[in-house]
């Protein structure tokens, strides 16, 4: 039985509602939370995910299990990018995050003047809303991520860096080619990290893929051999590839047989999960 107050402070835990695709949220939080728990050789520094998985009654080990690496290799990544945008914007930095659920990533950078625009679904902006501290950095905009709406939060004439980490895999792949097109079309000079699954994994997800015994991971529809991402964009104009990396490259020694596994010549063209920046290209002028 769940302890319904947390450990941490004994204070009654809040209640969470969230079902389907915004439920997902839990996942990454559950595993960055083990990561911020770490002793030695931790990839990030993350109390505020740990503080809020011990206040929330939820219980992460039956739906997710033994808590895994990647969505900190994942977190790190990104937040190592978003601190090189930072350096090199300075005051005019802008990071959209999408699909951000409980990603505390804001915190983990700790710059205040970024400008950091929030996006997800109502459902899940609201839970933001209640779980994290409000920050003066941050807009929240509760769309979904292929709508233009959070376009617009946007200052005009800025080239912002926009995340979408565990997001593009719940959509189809017509709708991340015309997110891409829009992206492209509205933000030259744009930087865009996503993460990627292989096809054979989203097959597995829309039989209805376990990832525990009491807890079934939503459809994925959209999966991509890591050696098709760069035609893949090719067919997209506005895009050039920065970097493609399997999820075993940038820690080996944190996940060494799936980096192993990925260099293996026969495995490599379709077994790994990717971790990829674009950049939208600059319009000429004149
Ligand atoms: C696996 S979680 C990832 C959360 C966060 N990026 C992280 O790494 O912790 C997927 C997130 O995508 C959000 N999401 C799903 N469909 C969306 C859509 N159409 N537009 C925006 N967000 C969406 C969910 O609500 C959820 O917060």
């Amino acid at each position: 039985m769940l302890d319904q107050h947390s450990p941490m402070t004994g204070e009654p835990k809040a209640r969470i509602d969230l079902t389907g695709v915004p439920e997902t949220m839990l996942w990454p939080l559950w595993n960055r939370a083990a990561e911020a728990r770490r002793q030695t050789n931790r990839l990030i520094d993350d109390p505020l995910s740990a503080g809020l998985v011990d206040r929330l009654e939820y219980d992460f080990r039956r739906s997710f299990g033994r808590p895994s690496v990647y969505h900190a290799v994942r977190a790190r990544v990104c937040d190592d990018l978003i601190r090189d945008h930072l350096k090199r914007k300075q005051s005019e930095a802008v990071v959209v995050a999408l699909g951000e659920g409980l990603e505390t990533q804001l915190w983990r950078i700790g710059d205040k003047s970024v400008k950091w625009i929030s996006v997800d679904v109502p459902e899940a902006v609201a839970v933001r809303q209640r779980l994290l501290p409000s920050s003066d950095s941050q807009t929240l905009v509760a769309c979904s991520a292929l709508d233009e709406d959070w376009m617009d939060a946007v200052p005009e004439g800025t080239a912002p860096l926009i995340t979408a980490a565990g997001l593009l895999m719940y959509f189809e792949e017509t709708d991340v080619r015309s997110l891409f097109s829009r992206i492209a079309n509205r933000f030259p000079g744009a930087e865009l990290f996503f993460d990627t699954i292989p096809p054979f994994f989203a097959k597995k997800t829309l039989k209805g893929f376990k990832v525990t015994k009491h807890y079934t991971a939503p459809r994925m529809p959209w999966g991509i051999r890591m050696a098709d991402i760069p035609e893949f964009v090719r067919s997209i104009p506005g895009w050039e590839v920065v970097s493609v990396r399997s999820f075993g490259e940038p820690f080996p020694n944190r996940t060494p047989i799936y980096n192993w596994l990925t260099h293996m010549p026969g495995l490599r063209k379709w077994l790994p999960a990717t971790l990829t920046v674009l950049r939208a290209n600059q319009r000429e002028t004149g």
